[in-house]
């Protein structure tokens, strides 16, 4: 968030530092990067880590330059984030895993042919008709939610609305009862941790016996619905037939547990911090608020410009497949490397006054915050769907809304993929 970015501030001096002796993974730095991207951006737009080995891609063009090319940089990371920093499994996760399935790599973790095939199937799931028609049904899970809260004159955002509306978008859509959403978030969460790549491992451990749970829970679900069919995302995928070298068949629970796990996952820390973020945005500047209210045909692009400060989805991973050069930096087959997003979306040379927020950026769509390229995030239509419906709705109920005095840290999760801040408390007029 532009207005918080120094929230708190790094204890290293980063303007001074050599960039060698920098810490990426210091909570300090995930909490405020935008110092460290601008130096990455100005004096290594590649820049590999002498401590960590990592090669980090940090301009909007080069970036873009490498998510064009999938067959060099290859989204197969998923083993490599299993093994953890170890470049093995630890024992006892493996024996904890080994009650459960092992998944195949679908979509984000997949490279083409095999990323092609299982993105075509789950990109019925969210046709851009389907997401269309879901507008009034957004706004009624908005108003039931903040009719929970409202009479309070108080919340904390995140936990009393925003983690709810995308799980609940998500659960209803896959065809899983609402009633089991605190399982969803823990099961997301433990997700999370593992594609976090950076977690104890007492936690990663946590992660996995819930990742099992999850599987168990699913295939429950998998055999109902095959069983009968009913008007939802589990049951469309269940009966889907996968074009393989002439062989049509439907999908095992490997591969159905994989995509129902990103579908679960990817859509709901990532929207939620968004919502939230936005929010921020509205009460720390009055006369944002008051420009977006008076012209609700802003929401769209208030909500892109939320998207691209904030980037949730701050950093992603890839393997370098074979010798190469990026931006005339030579990498090698086997190097894993980060494309930051958050980065891409402050660079100067793509967006003038990167920090600054313009509910009016004519180019602000043309941000990262969904990616680019053939991973390019398949829910964003209907992220966008329940951002441009929620916010009109926030805006309208939640009046006034302003900061209680010593409530708010303002801290961001020390992820290095997600980025958002833990809770938001307002208060606003009843
Ligand atoms: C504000 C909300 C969201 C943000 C910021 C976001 C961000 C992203 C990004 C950056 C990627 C590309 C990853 C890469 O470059 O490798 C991605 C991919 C993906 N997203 Fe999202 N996402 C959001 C919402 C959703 C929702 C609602 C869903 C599910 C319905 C979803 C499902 C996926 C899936 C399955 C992929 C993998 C696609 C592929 O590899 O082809 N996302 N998302």
């Amino acid at each position: 968030m532009a207005h918080d970015d120094a929230a708190a501030a790094p204890t290293l001096d980063i303007a001074r530092c050599p960039l060698a002796e920098i810490n990426a993974f210091d909570p300090a730095i995930l909490n405020d990067p935008y110092p460290y991207y601008r130096r990455l951006r100005s004096e290594a737009p590649v820049f590999r880590d002498p401590k960590t080995g990592i090669v980090s891609v940090s301009t909007y063009d080069l970036i873009m330059e490498v998510n064009r090319q999938p067959s060099v940089f290859s989204n197969a990371f998923g083993e490599a984030l299993r093994s953890g920093s170890t470049g093995t499994m630890d024992p006892e996760e493996m024996a904890i895993m080994k009650d459960g399935i092992a998944v195949v790599d679908t979509m984000l973790t997949a490279d083409p042919p095999a990323h092609t095939r299982y993105r075509k199937l789950s990109a019925k799931a969210f046709t851009h008709k389907r997401v269309e028609q879901m507008g009034a049904y957004v706004a009624k899970v908005t108003n039931d939610l903040i009719d929970s809260f409202v009479d309070q004159g108080a919340c904390e955002f995140k936990s009393a609305f925003a983690n709810h509306l995308p799980m609940i978008v998500i659960a209803d859509s896959l065809g899983v009862p609402r009633s089991d959403m605190d399982r969803f978030h823990r099961w997301s969460d433990a997700f999370v941790v593992q594609l976090g790549g950076v977690s104890d491992r007492e936690t990663r451990l946590e992660a996995a016996r819930r990742i099992v749970e999850f599987q168990r829970y699913f295939i429950d679900r998998i055999e109902e619905k095959r069983a009968n069919p009913t008007e939802d995302v589990i049951s469309d995928l269940v009966h889907a037939t996968l074009a393989e070298e002439g062989d049509a068949r439907t999908m095992d629970y490997s591969e159905l547990l994989s995509i129902l796990q990103q579908l679960l996952v990817a859509g709901n820390e990532t929207t939620a911090h968004t919502l939230t973020a936005g929010l921020y945005y509205l009460t720390a500047d009055p006369a944002l608020r008051a420009r977006v209210a008076a012209d609700p045909e802003l929401i769209p692009s208030f909500v892109e410009e939320t998207l691209r400060l904030l980037t949730p989805s701050h950093n992603m991973w890839r393997v370098v497949k074979q010798d190469a050069e990026i931006g005339g930096f030579p990498v090698k087959k086997g190097e894993i490397m980060l494309v930051r997003y958050g980065s891409g979306n402050r660079d100067e040379s793509h967006f003038p006054h990167p920090d600054d927020f313009d509910p009016a950026r004519p180019d602000a769509r043309e941000h990262l915050a969904f990616g680019a390229g053939i991973h390019t995030c398949i829910g964003a239509q209907l992220a966008r769907k329940e951002m441009v419906t929620a916010f009109p709705i926030i805006l309208d109920r939640l009046k006034n809304p302003r900061f209680p005095a010593g409530r708010n840290a303002f801290r961001y999760s020390p992820n290095m993929l997600l980025r958002g801040v833990a809770e938001l408390h307002i208060e606003f007029d009843r």
